[in-house]
């Protein structure tokens, strides 16, 4: 049977990764795939979490199955992270899943169920694996005007006035913060006007929650989903705990979901745990147990807050010193926006070739849209990371 099948692409992010992984200069930078990295260029495992799994591993007297709908703990206190009071939580319902591409398939799979074949329109451009994923569960994608590759800022009234056409038969896939790939964000009054055109329209929203505490703070980064899970009748929410917890390979995530009533939200939620269950069954438990004892532990929850400012505050300092090193060497402001972007990515708008030598040339790996993660430059080596630029412009 397998001879009907065709080679399929690999996924690019995965793809750099092994490239980078098989080459043996030492001097070798991983700017390619979103991990923290710290000034070891080690990806951490946040202290609370250490200290959660060594309470869990002492306390824990089972293995036996959780139940489809996963850790409910975790899930409520997830709820609280993201939504805070911003919504009666009557109309909430939560569902466990498998990191936060797992909470997105989940949701993709609602959608399909609610609307066969349901349009969902993504940002121009977006995370690689958003179209991938619409496509296998069956969904019609399409793209809003979203990144302005001259001024390297959104294009605010493009997409606005895209979404302003939308109907209640379209789905929305927005960022919370931090966009991935190119770093550029809404701000509060583009949330503001976001929210109302979805009002207006019905599109249904859809927000992809991976990144937050990663831009200004955790408050901050979530205005824009509060913001329309205070306005809108509906909402999917997919979050991830693997950039802010750093439990990457744990792959926990909450798939939420918003509903007109407490009646309607309990007949979405059976069918989100019917596609659970049909998928993958439950999701394990292990860094859900993580998340839920440091949220519900005063002093392991300031400790986590902390050291997620701490990495916060570090691609910050990394963003200003490249930005500082490119003034200097070039006389000119271009690469200012690298200040202005938040979270792990910034998009820098160099041609695949040009992204190609700096691998080949400077074992410097990015994504061939030129898409960086902040904090893979190690803080010594931005000076060697803006000449190295220049020498490709
Ligand atoms: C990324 O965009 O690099 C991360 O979200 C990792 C992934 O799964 O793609």
């Amino acid at each position: 049977m397998f001879e009907t099948l065709n080679k399929a692409p690999i996924d690019k992010i995965f793809k750099l990764l092994g490239e980078f992984r098989a080459d043996e200069r030492d001097e070798k930078i991983d700017l390619g795939i979103g991990v923290y990295k710290d000034k070891n260029k080690h990806t951490p495992i946040m202290r609370a979490v250490k200290k959660a799994e060594e309470k869990i591993l002492k306390d824990e007297t089972t293995k036996a199955y959780v139940g489809v709908a996963g850790n409910k703990g975790f899930c409520d206190s997830v709820s609280d992270l993201v939504f805070s009071d911003s919504v009666d939580k009557n109309r909430i319902r939560a569902i466990q899943a498998i990191g936060g591409t797992g909470s997105l398939w989940v949701l993709m799979q609602l959608i399909n169920r609610a609307s066969k074949g349901g349009k969902i329109w993504i940002s121009d451009p977006s995370w690689p694996n958003h179209k991938p994923m619409c496509e296998l569960a069956g969904l019609d994608v399409q793209t809003y005007p979203y990144f302005d590759n001259e001024t390297r800022q959104v294009k605010f009234d493009e997409m606005l006035a895209c979404l302003d056409k939308l109907s209640s038969n379209d789905t929305v896939l927005l960022h919370a913060c931090c966009h991935n790939p190119t770093g550029a964000n809404l701000n509060n009054e583009q949330w503001d006007k976001v929210a109302q055109s979805l009002k207006k329209t019905g599109a249904l929203a859809f927000v992809d929650v991976a990144y937050i505490g990663f831009g200004e703070g955790i408050e901050e980064d979530a205005y824009g989903l509060r913001k329309l899970a205070s306005t809108l009748p509906e909402m999917m929410l997919a979050f991830s705990a693997s950039k802010n917890f750093g439990l990457y390979r744990d792959r926990v995530g909450v798939a939420f979901i918003i509903a007109k009533n407490s009646e309607q939200a309990d007949i979405t939620f059976s069918q989100m745990g019917n596609i659970v269950r049909a998928s993958f069954s439950q999701s394990p438990d292990h860094g859900a147990q993580i998340v839920n004892v440091i949220m519900n532990d005063a002093a392991l929850k300031k400790e986590w807050e902390d050291e997620l400012k701490e990495m916060r505050m570090r691609i910050i300092e990394i963003r200003e010193k490249l930005a500082k090193a490119m003034r200097k060497k070039s006389n000119c402001a271009d690469f200012d926006f690298l200040t202005e972007h938040q979270g792990m990515f910034s998009l820098l708008g160099l041609t695949k070739d040009q992204v190609d030598i700096l691998k080949s040339k400077n074992a410097i790996y990015m994504l061939n849209d030129s898409r960086i993660s902040i904090a893979g430059i190690p803080m010594d080596k931005v000076d060697e990371m803006a000449d190295a630029l220049l020498s490709v412009l």
